[in-house]
């Protein structure tokens, strides 16, 4: 069987996470990098491990007309210029199957919708990269309580956090480049598993109609006084001025369109976690059953002392954000796979084989664009918000939230 060549937009922390996962995946090597900010050093992880001998870019149009597939991931605010020039080198002729794009797809509705418009313009096949959907523990979980989903009826609360101390790049700080703050990072993800959970088994991923949304978007660590002056010194964001939301809680409500029957989904998501590192949790509460995830529960830990530390200081080899290097640690053995980036990967590149859009494609990305501007504009409005109002759904595709416009003091401080 022939490989899928790869081409990779961005080079940073998720590409090399996603080189990392392509160890574990077949019929793809990694054939092209944009030639900027860790380039060099992610085309010669890739030699060493035998992911393919990337060439590096400083075009687009020219990626296009090396790979088969390009995946885009660099910053939130980057996406649509890229696009546009991905659309415009296939208009011209480049041969591409398909194009990935990490989460979110875009920083509004508008942008999102932006993004679909460009890649059917050119009939490109999509996968939008929404790695927890992927998730084996998620899903075995699923499976074994198939038998009692079926007899019992459907998981009717769903509950989900994804947790860290805070992002790596001074732009995921800066509400205007990312879209937002946690929320917008990965409120995406929480949302997006809960309606997974609480799909009926067989049923598409938007089969579930979205009903209401509550949230509330909050700042709880890092516009103290101590921690702004850090986040300057470290990042050159000056939350006293432009605030990002560093916790984020809210209640999605779904409606199965068969039965009538109304479920829950309660998503929670901070920076300002300050354990051993990411965690990711999910519940699933049905009639008479249960499952639960909890990403910091693993087989293996290790014991640093004191003594011993020095030697431990790169602590993120045991655990993503990890925040301390000695002690008794939490350390994952394969977080490539467990974080479902493996099987996304693995799914891109089959279904772009046969042709079609992968199991995520962009129009569910458009989809989780809205839910989540959504809970932007409940948490501003501090009310629940009726998702099947014709004015609320008018008003959303042109909403960007007050953080996300810089405008965020006057949410987070009042
Ligand atoms: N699924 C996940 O769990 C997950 C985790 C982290 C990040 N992400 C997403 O991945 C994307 C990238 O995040 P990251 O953490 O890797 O960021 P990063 O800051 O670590 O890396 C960004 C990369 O993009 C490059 N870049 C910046 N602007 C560019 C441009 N205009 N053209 C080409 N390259 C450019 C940078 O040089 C760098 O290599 C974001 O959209 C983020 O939301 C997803």
């Amino acid at each position: 069987m022939k490989t899928m060549k790869l081409g990779f937009i961005g080079s940073g922390f998720i590409a090399n996470f996603l080189a990392s996962a392509m160890k574990q995946v077949r019929h793809c090597e990694l054939a092209a990098i944009y030639d900027r900010g860790g380039a060099k050093e992610l085309a010669s992880y890739a030699k060493e491990n035998k992911l393919g001998v990337p060439k590096l870019y400083r075009s687009v149009s020219d990626m296009c007309n090396e790979c088969d597939v390009l995946a885009i991931l660099t910053p939130n605010f980057t996406r649509i210029d890229i696009m546009e020039q991905i659309s415009k080198a296939v208009k011209e002729g480049a041969s591409l199957k398909g194009v990935i794009c990490e989460k979110p797809l875009g920083r509004t509705i508008a942008e999102s919708k932006k993004m679909v418009d460009l890649a059917h313009d050119v009939n490109l096949r999509t996968s939008y990269f929404e790695n927890q959907l992927h998730m084996n523990v998620v899903n075995n979980a699923l499976q074994q309580l198939l038998p009692q989903r079926k007899a019992m009826g459907n998981i009717t609360l769903a509950r989900s956090t994804e947790e860290h101390a805070g992002p790596h790049s001074s732009w995921f700080w800066d509400p205007t480049q990312q879209g937002g703050g946690v929320l917008s990072d990965m409120g995406c993800h929480s949302i997006a598993i809960c309606r997974h959970i609480l799909t009926p088994p067989g049923k598409s991923p938007t089969f579930l109609e979205p009903v209401a949304m509550q949230c509330e978007t909050a700042l709880l660590k890092w516009g103290q006084p101590k921690y702004r002056e850090m986040l300057n010194k470290k990042y050159g964001v000056d939350y006293s001025l432009t605030p990002a939301e560093d916790f984020s809680t809210g209640v999605v409500t779904f409606r199965n369109p068969e039965t009538g029957q109304l479920v829950k989904g309660q998503f929670t998501d901070s920076w300002m976690y300050d354990k051993q590192g990411l965690r990711l949790s999910m519940d699933g509460l049905g009639p008479g059953y249960a499952m639960e995830v909890n990403t910091l529960i693993s087989p293996l830990e290790i014991f640093i002392g004191d003594e011993a530390a020095e030697g431990a200081a790169d602590a993120e080899t045991a655990l993503e954000k990890s925040t301390a290097s000695r002690g008794l640690l939490a350390v994952q053995p394969n977080e490539a796979h467990l974080y479902g980036y493996v099987n996304e990967t693995q799914d891109a590149i089959d279904c772009f084989f046969e042709g079609k859009d992968a199991f995520l494609d962009w129009e569910y990305g458009l989809e989780t664009t809205r839910l989540v501007q959504a809970a932007y504009m409940a948490a501003e409005c501090q009310k629940t918000i009726d998702l099947t109002d014709e004015t609320i759904k008018k008003d959303l595709e042109n909403y960007s939230s007050l953080i996300s416009q810089g405008r965020g003091a006057e949410v987070l401080y009042s």
